[in-house]
């Protein structure tokens, strides 16, 4: 009988110096898997801080070029835009236009880093709609509106080619209507860009850790809130398979799995079940927040946690992360 146990085994053996355990690790992170969102409104000289999230701003064109180089020099994998518009509307027009504020910073941007740096648009319209919907309202039959998915789908469609037109590299469709990478995969194969990767937030859950983002982006729903779109936290977990496995028929290159930390389970099981596909999952505002507020209590240590953080995603099965702490990490690094 070999000795399979104490006092043969002992597990602390690998664990004595430093060395060995960096001998042995198996999750390491890097600044090149990760995507910072930055959040870009009109004006010049502007930084306008966003009280929920210190250390983040609204920036104009021209400060979010110097974000976007400094991106670059860290070496992040890329960043992903939030356009903040002069004027909202019910349908989101701003975002379907050349003149609008992510097409101008699309091109800004791309004129000064080029290809050295991933550049991501979100498409979506909750940015950019007075209502703060993510899309067009219809009159419900049992009175109230709805966001009507196959109208919201045309819209999706003109503002992806916006983005695709001004120069994005990927773009991130996040606003959970059905069909949505079908038609912007055919809609940006018919106008010449069928190179273009999609990297869809598959399984993007209704969830209260988006509050910050919503001050940040002033995209509260004016009225109601998301639950007819995004997905029910307390749903069966494998019907996040089903988002991930329908994106990936219409054509997703990458998928997203968000919030990240509550829902590391489907990361996991996202992982598990696709092989050889790109997962990403968002560290999103209300993760951040909590995090930051909690260290400016000084009751933790900001950077340990954020880099265990990072660790558990990356171990769940996450390869690419996006977090407004990129540049952070990129540093400490
Ligand atoms: C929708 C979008 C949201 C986030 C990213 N894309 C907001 C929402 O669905 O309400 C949230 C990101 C975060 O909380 O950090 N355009």
């Amino acid at each position: 009988m070999p000795h399979s146990s104490f006092p043969t085994i002992r597990l602390r053996r690998l664990r004595d110096e430093p060395a060995v355990r960096r001998l042995i690790q198996e999750t390491t992170l890097s600044p090149e898997r990760l995507i910072l969102p930055l959040f870009v409104r009109p004006g010049e000289g502007v930084r306008q801080p966003i009280a929920s999230m210190p250390g983040n701003f609204q920036l104009s064109i021209d400060e979010l070029i110097k974000e976007a180089e400094q991106a670059a020099a860290l070496g992040l994998g890329g960043i992903i835009l939030f356009g903040i518009p002069e004027t909202k509307d019910t349908i989101g027009s701003d975002a379907m236009s050349e003149a609008g504020i992510i097409a101008r910073a699309v091109r800004a941007v791309k004129q000064s880093v080029g290809n050295k740096l991933l550049l991501i648009t979100d498409v979506c319209f909750c940015e950019y709609t007075d209502h703060g919907h993510c899309g067009v309202l219809t009159p419900k039959n049992s009175g109230g509106y709805e966001v009507d998915n196959d109208a919201t789908l045309e819209n999706l469609v003109r503002q992806a080619l916006i983005h695709a037109r001004a120069g994005a590299d990927m773009i991130a469709p996040s606003s959970m209507m059905d069909g949505i990478v079908r038609v912007l995969r055919s809609g940006l194969d018919r106008d010449g860009f069928s190179h273009l990767p999609i990297m869809s937030y598959a399984a993007k859950y209704a969830s209260s850790f988006y509050g910050p983002f919503r001050e940040a982006a002033q995209s509260t729903p004016q009225f109601g809130n998301r639950r007819s779109y995004q997905m029910d936290p307390a749903a069966a977990a494998a019907q996040a398979v089903r988002e991930v496995q329908l994106d990936l028929n219409e054509g997703a290159d990458i998928i997203i799995v968000k919030p990240a930390l509550a829902y590391l389970d489907i990361v996991r099981m996202v992982r598990d079940r696709f092989e050889g596909v790109p997962i990403a999952t968002y560290n999103v505002s209300g993760e951040f927040s909590m995090v930051k507020a909690t260290a400016e209590k000084g009751w933790i240590d900001e950077k340990a946690v954020v880099l265990e953080s990072l660790t558990a995603m990356t171990r769940a099965g996450a390869n690419i992360i996006l977090t407004y702490w990129a540049k952070d990490v990129a540093q400490w690094l």
